[in-house]
């Protein structure tokens, strides 16, 4: 061992190789060897802070373990991937673009509802997969995203919305399938350092919303080692200098966790047939999910991407066909600052315009996969998970050699069709963005400062768009809903619907909503309106004030009648004014319970709830 030691020409390591075990000396050799040589160099003679040299090996193990290949296989890749940004390299050279196929849904009508059937019958074979592990830098909420209320009417957190939505589409498609046994869905979040243990606390502290805790399982990502230089230098911690400095390597890291876990191949015993993968704060999404499974089923898609009509230039990824001159093809995500030259460069000279739709012709990616569970864990088994990468280094000057700051590898989920041979069904799915995407991104502040026009994706606007939603979803079941006013919170201008929320199980699709709406009914912009039991109709009803009705599942509601009161009122709060709970204060408004009618149904029963 010493000699091999001795022969890497690194004297610190040499000097310490006495209280080194041979796991050590075979982790340091892999990295002098692979010239990294510089992360001995402040090492000091044994006795002199022996414990955090362990520590470092310790670091240098997990680092290694967690990345498919280790740590070598990282450095080569990004020394390869430095090397072409040093170049300028398009990583689109020699593609040229087209329109993918997919399907374009509309709210509502005979397609879309039939779609949601087949999705709902579906859903007991699916698996969700929550993608709960990002800083959350652009929003600098001091939390974790998935503990945000939704909306503050009800005040349930994203987490909360996601668990009762699965649990409402577990128990919709098992009381479709009658004489198959039971089903539980399962639900994996992926989470990293920044957010395990208040993922896990949050689900602890609430019973996990009603799910079962063998129903959800955690998986934590790790980070990877950040580089300093073209050469794929390993950047020291500038705290620590026997910590190697480490950065989130992105979503992408899903697909190895979940390979590497055995879930996959638990669900598939399971029965499941689907994954579907979606992203911390979308308050909308599971209303694009029944029909969007329908699509997967009825067409087969081995992998197929939920998206909403873009405007040209719009900075949301464009889904794309990419057909290589050499043959090869793919349909993938490209980022819209990448799209725009590669359009200008092959197909249109004018680049991303819009078509005569008004939209561009590449559907906006929301970054949600439903994957066909069969044909993926095929294809996880070649690459272990492992995602095409991308380096974005912030280089000094024009000579592309030295960085701002260190730079690492990165990963996305939705790259995973990268790696797919041209035979593989990839589709999309696009939608209403009113129906489907309303993330919250991003803080007040720079929310504000959003060009006119361009969505927000602030806590302000993701509340608002649950409100729009469900008053256009009640509109379209034939319920009269008030238009909404325009008022501005925190500097955005947004539409104030009346704030009408229902839980998961009062209605998952749109079917649902219509059977247990009856007669002729209206609802006033001033008013609220929140259903939080199973069996509940409205019928006949004039809403015009705040109205709240929960109801155990074995109670039958009939909501009914002219109900009037002042009703619950938004009042303006400023996001600096740190007197206001942050998750209040980032929404620029809190609300007031001035009066409303509530009924509360606890006891099985036929009840009436009238004013
Ligand atoms: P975002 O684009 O919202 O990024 O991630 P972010 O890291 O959370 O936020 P910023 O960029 O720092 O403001 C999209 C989804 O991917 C998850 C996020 O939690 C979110 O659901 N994500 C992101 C991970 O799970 N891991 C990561 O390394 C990055």
């Amino acid at each position: 061992m010493a000699e091999s030691i001795a022969d890497l020409n690194c004297p610190n390591l040499q000097k310490n190789l006495s209280i080194l075990s041979p796991d050590h000396v075979e982790l340091a050799k892999m990295l002098v060897q692979n010239g990294q040589s510089h992360l001995f160099d402040e090492w000091p003679e044994p006795g002199v802070d022996d414990e955090e040299k362990f520590a470092f090996f310790y670091q240098v193990t997990r680092l290694n373990a967690s990345y498919p290949g280790g740590i070598v296989q990282y450095i080569n890749n990004a020394r390869e991937l430095l090397a072409d940004s040093k170049a300028g390299k398009n990583p689109f050279d020699g593609f040229t673009p087209s329109v993918p196929t997919g399907e374009n849904l509309t709210f509502a009508d005979e397609n879309f509802i039939k779609y949601e059937e087949t999705g709902v019958k579906e859903a007991k074979h699916t698996a969700f997969v929550l993608v709960a592990g990002g800083l959350g830098e652009r929003l600098g909420y001091n939390g974790i995203k998935i503990s945000l209320p939704s909306e503050t009417s009800t005040g349930a957190c994203f987490l909360q919305l996601y668990i009762e939505s699965i649990l409402a589409l577990q128990e919709a498609s098992c009381k479709l399938s009658e004489g198959e046994s039971h089903k539980d869905i399962p639900l994996a979040i992926m989470t990293s350092d920044d957010t395990h243990a208040r993922t896990l606390e949050l689900l602890e502290s609430n019973s996990y919303f009603g799910m079962k805790p063998t129903q959800v399982s955690l998986l934590k990502q790790g980070k990877v080692a950040c580089l300093a230089d073209n050469d794929a230098k390993i950047a020291v911690d500038p705290n620590n200098k026997y910590r190697i400095q480490t950065k989130p390597h992105g979503h992408g890291d899903v697909h190895s966790l979940l390979y590497s876990s055995g879930l996959l191949n638990q669900w598939q015993d399971a029965g499941v047939k689907w994954v579907l993968f979606f992203q911390d704060t979308n308050g909308l999404l599971f209303k694009a999910i029944p029909a969007s499974l329908g699509v997967s089923v009825t067409k087969k898609y081995e992998v197929n991407s939920l998206a909403v009509p873009r405007k040209a230039k719009e900075a949301i990824g464009g889904i794309t066909k990419l057909t290589h001159a050499d043959g090869r093809t793919m349909v993938i995500n490209v980022e819209y600052n990448q799209l725009d030259p590669l359009l200008r460069a092959t197909i249109n000279p004018e680049g991303d315009v819009n078509c005569e739709t008004g939209f561009s012709p590449f559907p906006g990616n929301i970054n949600q996969l439903i994957l066909e569970l069969e044909s993926y864990m095929e294809e996880l088994k070649k690459t272990k998970g492992a995602i095409k990468e991308f380096v974005n280094p912030k280089y000094k000057d024009s000579t592309r050699t030295l960085f701002k700051s260190s730079t690492r590898l990165e990963c996305m989920m939705q790259d995973y069709p990268k790696n797919l041979p041209p035979t593989a069904r990839v589709g999309f799915t696009v939608m209403d963005i009113w129906l489907a995407y309303a993330p919250v991104k991003n803080n007040p502040e720079d929310a504000a400062k959003v060009p006119k026009g361009n969505p927000y994706h602030s806590a302000t606007s993701g509340e608002m768009a649950i409100y729009r939603a469900h008053s256009l979803i009640l509109r379209k079941a034939g319920v009269q809903i008030s238009d909404p006013v325009i008022d501005v919170f925190n500097g955005q201008e947004v539409e104030v619907w009346p704030r009408i929320v229902w839980k998961p199980k009062w209605a998952i699709t749109f079917s649902d909503v219509k059977r247990k709406i009856e007669g002729s009914c209206s609802i006033s912009q001033k008013s609220t309106m929140l259903i939080k039991g199973r069996n509940i109709v409205i019928n006949n009803l004039s809403l015009d004030g705040a109205l709240v009705v929960d109801a155990v599942d074995d109670a039958e509601v009939k909501v009914e009648g002219c109900v009037q009161n002042s009703s619950w009122t938004l009042e303006k709060v400023d996001w600096k004014d740190t007197s206001i709970p942050e998750e209040i204060r980032i929404r620029g408004f809190k609300i007031n319970k001035v009066d409303q009618l509530e009924g509360n149904f606890q006891q099985p029963g036929k009840y009436n709830l009238k004013p």
